[in-house]
């Protein structure tokens, strides 16, 4: 028997003009000076770091500010933001923009609670006690980050990079503000990038050992639905407000473990592990590794249980044959412009490319991945072969 959990501390505030509560907010959560968290520059763009700041100013909270997250964000940034936090005596930390902000956010947050090396929490050398507090206004619907327990870093210290997961409950931030006319200016690719992201969340979730809920299994089904309803609409009109708040609050429901409620395992996660590989070393958007991979895993995995396709297939497009339902998905990638294949990420793999992706997903044959199927690292270089046009 397994026992339910399921734990959404975040505090979310949904709908237009969420983000001018910023200041009121920290004020009731005791903040007195904020780091506030923000990437290359479209914050400053749209003028949304100026209106934040301005309602923060207005509740009497100071603030210093850290900018140049990238996509795939860096633990070396993050290593200067516990710094900078603690050197200017803040006591929250307010993330301005898409997940790769806010995921810097989590471990400044780990960072400045557990003190010592940060990277230890994502290599798995220590487990997180603690965060610094953190509040997120979210500009991007993509990895439910604002609600989810975790964070993605990149260490780039060396050669080859890693990119690796912390998973933690203390990860969860305490406030989510999401205005969706805040993702009116994310560009379509991210858009596109961000669906398919979302997708996965429920897909890695939707494929498990054990025994499920029906009733979950259909909540699945309708969000892909809606994605799949609402993704092209916001790329044919950026501001259409419907298409973006459908997709923005797809995106919070999809990560925050709703999706797995009653279900045995966590999910498979198979495809999140192969497409970390890509973009840590090829820097790759996240989304789109995964839209490459997730076709090629399916036709890999389909004979664990086919029944399982069939009924997705079923829910989210009224088509119950495994196969076809594979390939609705992934003309749906397609029709948002998204790669169904590796050389579509612009990568040229051949065969030992494959197998050094492959390695570096099992730390080098030390581990294996997945749920639904557990895949070792023969299984994953088959993956990379289907996905490569190789096999
Ligand atoms: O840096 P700025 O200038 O803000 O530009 C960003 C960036 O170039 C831009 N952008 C964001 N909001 C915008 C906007 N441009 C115009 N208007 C706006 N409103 O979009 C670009 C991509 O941003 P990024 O934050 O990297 O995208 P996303 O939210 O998809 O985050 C991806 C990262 O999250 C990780 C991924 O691996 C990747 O590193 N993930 C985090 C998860 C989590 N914490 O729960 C789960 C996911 O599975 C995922 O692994
Ligand atoms: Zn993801």
């Amino acid at each position: 028997m397994s026992i339910m959990e399921y734990f959404t501390p975040t505090h979310v505030y949904f709908g237009k003009g969420a983000e001018e509560k910023a200041g009121e907010v920290l004020k009731a959560e005791g903040a007195t000076k904020v780091l506030v968290h923000f990437g290359s520059g479209s914050v400053k763009k749209t003028g949304l770091l100026d209106r934040v700041e301005a309602s923060l100013d207005a509740a009497g909270i100071k603030y210093v500010e850290l900018g140049g997250v990238v996509p795939n964000p860096r633990v070396s940034l993050a290593r200067e933001g516990i710094e900078l936090y603690k050197s200017e005596g803040c006591d929250y930390i307010l993330s301005v923009g898409g997940g790769s902000v806010l995921d810097s956010a989590k471990c400044i947050g780990y960072g400045v609670y557990g003190g010592g090396e940060v990277w230890d929490f994502y290599c798995g050398k220590r487990v997180p006690e603690g965060s610094a507090p953190i509040g997120c206004i979210l500009t991007l619907s993509a990895t439910g980050s604002e609600m989810s327990d975790s964070s993605v870093i990149t260490n780039d210290d060396g050669e080859p990079t890693y990119k690796r997961g912390c998973n933690s409950n203390y990860g969860r931030v305490r406030f989510s503000l999401l205005n969706p006319e805040l993702t009116y200016t994310v560009s379509k690719y991210q858009t596109s990038c961000g669906a398919a992201d979302i997708m996965m969340h429920t897909l890695e979730r939707f494929f498990h050992s054990g025994d499920g809920l029906d009733f979950t299994d259909s909540l699945a089904c309708a969000l892909l639905r809606e994605v799949i309803k609402w993704a092209p609409v916001a790329l044919e009109n950026p501001e259409d407000y419907d298409a973006r708040a459908n997709l923005m609050w797809c995106g919070t429901l999809s990560h925050n473990g709703l999706m797995a409620a009653g279900n045995a395992t966590k999910g498979d996660w198979a495809c999140h592990q192969i497409e970390h590989e890509l973009s840590a070393e090829y820097d790759v958007a996240h989304g789109a590794g995964l839209a490459a991979i997730w076709a090629s895993w399916a036709r890999y995995v389909l004979d664990t249980d086919r029944a399982r396709f069939a009924k997705l297939g079923e829910g989210v497009f009224g088509e119950s044959d495994p196969e076809k339902a594979i390939d609705k998905f992934e003309e749906f990638f397609k029709s948002i412009d998204m790669p169904i294949d590796i050389a579509g990420l612009g990568l040229n793999f051949d065969e030992a490319a494959c197998r050094t992706a492959a390695l570096g997903v099992t730390f080098q044959d030390a581990r294996t991945i997945g749920d639904f199927k557990v895949l070792n690292t023969e299984d994953i270089f088959n993956i990379y072969m289907m996905a490569s046009g190789l096999k």
